[in-house]
């Protein structure tokens, strides 16, 4: 069944026409973890499906790769920096505190004549800032827009926590969101939640206005990931599962009519669970979380990426984003 744009609840429409992708070089495997953390491999790999995540050098901060996922999504879509209309960061590494990465990042690409802002929704970050961009298209305030979801989540990993450490990964991915015409392509249908039941498993303690950076802060590593891994996974399993499930079912579609899941990258067992949900074959569904680790907000524009530069994504296909992170959010 060939979904239905909704036309007459809108001015415009808004697609996806361009998306890249920047990670920086250095590698960090399970090998190398073995050294620094009590864990091991075949641990790593069986519960999280992850081998190895990409760091940057010390000092970079995220705009570095977000300016050159953005390039590349650009360049994809066909569209210069000046064109750009809005700019926004889903992130919870900006470089600074305030001034928002999207003015670093459109510093960078000289992109003049453009606006934008932060965005803070976790690893839902992206599928949030998404929605933002498809509003502001829809209504007519924006022509295209760039979304950059980009992540140093290195500089909030505790190195020594076993837990958490063997999970994230640094780096970049960027979509143009552009109106487009109707019969053409088009964002078709989006859910989303928030709820603050999640906020005592998965937060980051320090560096915030509750709790500002002292030597007592530094010293107890409170700037860093706290998680409570269990618990999260739980409500992660039930919140995409559910989610992608609704969403596909209220646009009277099935898994048959899905031509790519790109879910967001933090378990593998958590996408599986998603993926039986709507009866989809592995060859449906996006993995990088095995080369990449976690990426937060950076996880699913990624993905789309690699999925294009794999052949797996083209123009027409029926996909489905869908992501879940602290807040909870998704
Ligand atoms: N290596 C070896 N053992 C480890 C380990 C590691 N890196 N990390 C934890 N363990 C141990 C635990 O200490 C525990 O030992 P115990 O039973 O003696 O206490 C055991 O392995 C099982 O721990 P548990 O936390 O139950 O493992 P898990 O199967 O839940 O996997 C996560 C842990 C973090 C991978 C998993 O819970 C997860 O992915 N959670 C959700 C993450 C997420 O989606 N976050 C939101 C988006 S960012």
């Amino acid at each position: 069944m060939t979904p239905r744009l909704p036309r007459d609840r809108t001015l415009h429409t808004a697609g996806i026409t361009g998306v890249g992708m920047s990670f920086p070089e250095r590698r960090l495997t399970n090998a190398d973890l073995e050294k620094m953390v009590d864990t091991d491999d075949a641990w790593i790999v069986e519960r999280t499906g992850i081998r190895e995540r990409r760091l940057v050098e010390p000092g970079t901060g995220a705009s570095f790769h977000g300016a050159l996922a953005a390039r590349q999504a650009m360049e994809h879509a066909g569209i210069t920096a000046a064109e750009v209309d809005q700019i926004i960061v889903p992130t919870v590494t900006p470089d600074m505190v305030f001034p928002a990465t999207a003015c670093l990042i459109a510093h960078e690409l000289g992109a003049v004549n453009a606006w934008g802002y932060d965005l803070e929704g976790a690893c839902s970050g992206f599928i949030f800032a998404l929605q933002n961009a498809r509003a502001q298209i829809e209504a007519g305030h924006a022509r295209r827009i760039l979304v950059v979801g980009t992540e140093i989540m290195s500089s909030i990993t505790n190195y020594e926590d076993r837990n958490s450490c063997i999970l994230f990964g640094d780096g970049a991915g960027a979509i143009v969101v552009e109106r487009v015409e109707p019969e053409r392509l088009g964002i078709i249908d989006a859910i989303h939640h928030v709820d603050g039941v999640g906020i005592r498993f998965l937060h980051q303690k320090a560096g915030g206005s509750v709790m500002p950076a002292s030597a007592a802060t530094v010293a107890g590593k409170l700037h860093t990931v706290y998680q409570e891994g269990r618990d999260v996974y739980k409500f992660a399993v039930k919140g995409m599962a559910g989610v992608t499930a609704e969403v596909v079912e209220r646009n009277g579609l099935t898994g048959a009519d899905v031509d790519l899941f790109v879910p967001h990258q933090a378990n593998i067992r958590i996408i599986e669970a998603a993926q039986q949900r709507l009866g989809l074959p592995d060859s449906k569904v996006m993995i990088t979380i095995d080369r990449f680790g976690n990426t937060t907000s950076a996880s699913i524009p990624s993905a789309l990426r690699v999925a294009c530069d794999e052949g797996r994504l083209r123009e027409g296909h029926t996909v489905v984003l869908c992501a879940f992170g602290a807040g909870f959010t998704w």
